[in-house]
């Protein structure tokens, strides 16, 4: 097919998509795009739970505390955005229930219509019952569990009434923003940022319903143990109503892209590499600064096919080297939808949605539709001065419907240790470019992004910085046959980078059957553990997936799992044990 004919076509289909918008809540909109409530599937309509599944629909949070105590197994969901079927759903029958936490009233009002802050200048003061609650002061923003990221960010934008006249903006986000912030929180949903980190990091506190029906608040202060679990939890301790993240004054940030082939691109990594290593082999904590702040708030469009890539990297007045954090969370002290297809409160049975077809004419012309997607991001990289949440790349809400409804795609994530990133892209790059011609499988660039350690147990930067490679599997759902050359790219990176998958992506089934959670996260697999001990001994968060299992040893001998556990988690006398049933 001729390339202008291929455009053409993906342009009319964007362009047919995004008019609908579907994605966007409001009391007539469907919305059948957006994955949940109508039915327990992720955006396009896959990756579904079983039908006899029930949703939960907490109009208040004393609903949430109700339905937690009244069921089994549950879940909590967002907006299903996580393409992770075994570990969205709550179970398998009718005693499992997915509590939708977009469903409560004042965030669904909200959702179908946004509230401008000036409302509150002009009425004097904010109202307390509102979901997005600033204190300019402590620099904090809260807000309930099913606010979007993206509603979080332009409200924080328009706050500039009172102390701030810029206005306010989270640190660090993601790209994508139309999941929410609990459900970003959850996974360690992240954007590049060798300061701030993921989202988790951003976190300043917590609410969250234990399996008793129980609230439990957390910061760091007051239990940094069960922070550091629940801050990055994926749903398997409870369900957070409520998080309290940090907050930063925009500013303007200047915005620079650079067009290079893949090789330069990975030489440049493999430069950040040596020199990281070299210093902390060293103990020299400021040489690692130097070397991590060349990669802070970078990052890269990979197109595979064609070897180039768009590097873009953000600059502002007062950033320097010592402005990248080794560990995104001091060790010391505080630092600095809606549904309407049922009643109220209710919990009901699902309703069916149609998924996204597919069509054939994704299955060839890779070097066409990866020219295609690198023309549709381009523009968006141009280079410029914005301020923040207008410089850091994120999705606009009609892309984020277009993409929902144009192809059925699957979402992938990668994280490589840092201090093998550059070796990785060279050696993966050499199997992609080489005779077998991986980079066939592919027809979005992969979206590269870094950032830097931080505590939370389940991050998959927990051990030191991290390089993302998010992919996407365009074919497999159009073609109906498995993504031979994309799942060897996968597996060459788990096999041979170390690389860690994300909690909110696809892969899982494929490339971590029979995870072994102490073989892949060696330090903190037995912290964790002891937060879900504590917190939910009877699995009610235990979801479909057959991962969220632990066993001990002490002095060579089994142990139950338990006798290891103390306040500050799992012992240093015991040990993790294999995995052995899978
Ligand atoms: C198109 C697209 C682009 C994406 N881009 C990015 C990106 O740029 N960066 C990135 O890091 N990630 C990205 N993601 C992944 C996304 O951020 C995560 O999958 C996120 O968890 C989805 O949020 P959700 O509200 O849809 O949660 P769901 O899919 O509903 O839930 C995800 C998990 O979080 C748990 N959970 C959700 N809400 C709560 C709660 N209130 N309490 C406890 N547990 C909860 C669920 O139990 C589940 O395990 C992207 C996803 C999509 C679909
Ligand atoms: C953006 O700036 C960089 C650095 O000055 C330059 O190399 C690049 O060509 C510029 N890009 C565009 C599209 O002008
Ligand atoms: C609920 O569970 C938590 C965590 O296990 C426990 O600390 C708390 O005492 C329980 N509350 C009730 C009322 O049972």
């Amino acid at each position: 097919m001729a390339a202008a004919c291929v455009l053409f076509l993906g342009l009319a289909l964007l362009g047919a998509a995004s008019a609908q918008s579907r994605c966007r809540m409001g009391p007539t909109a469907s919305h059948t795009a957006c994955g949940l409530p109508d039915e327990l599937a992720n955006f396009q309509g896959y990756h579904e739970c079983a039908d006899a599944v029930k949703v939960g629909k907490p109009a208040a949070v004393k609903d949430i505390q109700q339905m937690v105590t009244a069921f089994p197994r549950v879940k909590a969901s967002g907006v299903g955005h996580s393409w992770w079927t075994e570990q969205f759903c709550a179970g398998d029958d009718a005693n499992s229930l997915n509590i939708v936490t977009t469903e409560l009233k004042s965030t669904l009002d909200f959702m179908a219509a946004p509230v401008n802050p000036k409302r509150w200048a002009d009425a004097g003061g904010v109202d307390p019952d509102f979901p997005i609650q600033v204190n300019e002061d402590a620099r904090t923003v809260t807000v309930a569990a099913g606010i979007t990221q993206r509603r979080v960010l332009d409200y924080l934008a328009d706050y500039k009434y009172w102390k701030e006249p810029a206005g306010w903006t989270l640190p660090a986000f993601s790209w994508y923003i139309d999941q929410t912030i609990a459900g970003a929180v959850s996974t360690a949903s992240h954007g590049s940022s060798m300061r701030f980190s993921s989202l988790s990091s951003q976190l300043r506190g917590l609410k969250l319903v234990l399996a008793n029906g129980t609230m439990l608040e957390l910061t760091p202060n007051s239990n940094r143990h069960l922070f550091m679990a629940a801050g990055a939890s994926v749903g398997r301790l409870g369900v957070i109503v409520e998080v309290t993240m940090a907050i930063t004054p925009q500013k303007a940030v200047r915005r620079t892209t650079r067009e290079m082939t893949y090789r330069d691109f990975a030489e440049q990594i493999k430069r950040v590499q040596d020199a990281y290593a070299f210093s902390r082999a060293r103990g020299d904590r400021n040489g690692m600064r130097a070397a991590l702040s060349q990669l802070d708030e970078t990052h890269a469009f990979l197109a595979l096919p064609s070897a180039t890539v768009l590097r873009t990297d953000f600059a502002y007045l007062e950033k320097e080297p010592a402005f990248v954090l080794l560990n995104a969370f001091p060790a010391d002290g505080e630092p600095g939808v809606q549904a309407m297809s049922g009643p109220q409160s209710s919990v009901g049975p699902q309703a069916e949605k149609p998924a996204v077809r597919g069509t054939d004419r994704i299955l060839s012309g890779a070097r066409t539709w990866s020219t295609f997607y690198l023309s549709q991001v381009r523009p968006k990289l141009s280079n410029g001065t914005f301020e923040s949440r207008r410089a850091f790349l994120s999705m606009s809400d009609s892309e984020t419907a277009a993409t929902a409804t144009f192809l059925p795609y699957e979402q992938f994530e990668a994280a490589v240790p840092l201090e093998r990133a550059g070796s990785c892209l060279m050696e993966v790059g050499n199997e992609i470019f080489g005779r077998d011609r991986l980079w066939e499988g592919f027809r979005t660039p992969v979206l590269t992004r870094f950032t830097t350690e931080e505590d939370f147990y389940l991050s998959p930067a927990t051990d030191g910085p991290m390089m993302w490679l998010n992919m996407e599997d365009y074919l497999s759902r159009s073609s109906g046959v498995p993504n031979d050359k994309f799942h060897r790219t996968m597996a060459l990176l788990r096999q041979r980078c170390g690389a860690r998958l994300h909690w909110g992506k696809a892969g899982w089934p494929e490339h971590a059957k029979c995870f072994d959670g102490g073989k892949e996260y060696p330090n903190t697999w037995g912290h964790f553990g002891c937060a879900v001990q504590e917190l939910d001994p009877q699995a009610k968060f235990a979801s479909e997936w057959d991962g969220w299992v632990w066993a001990a040893t002490r002095d060579g001998a089994s142990v139950p799992f338990a006798s290891c556990c103390g306040p500050a988690g799992f012992s240093p006398a015991c040990r993790l044990a294999p995995r052995t049933k899978c």
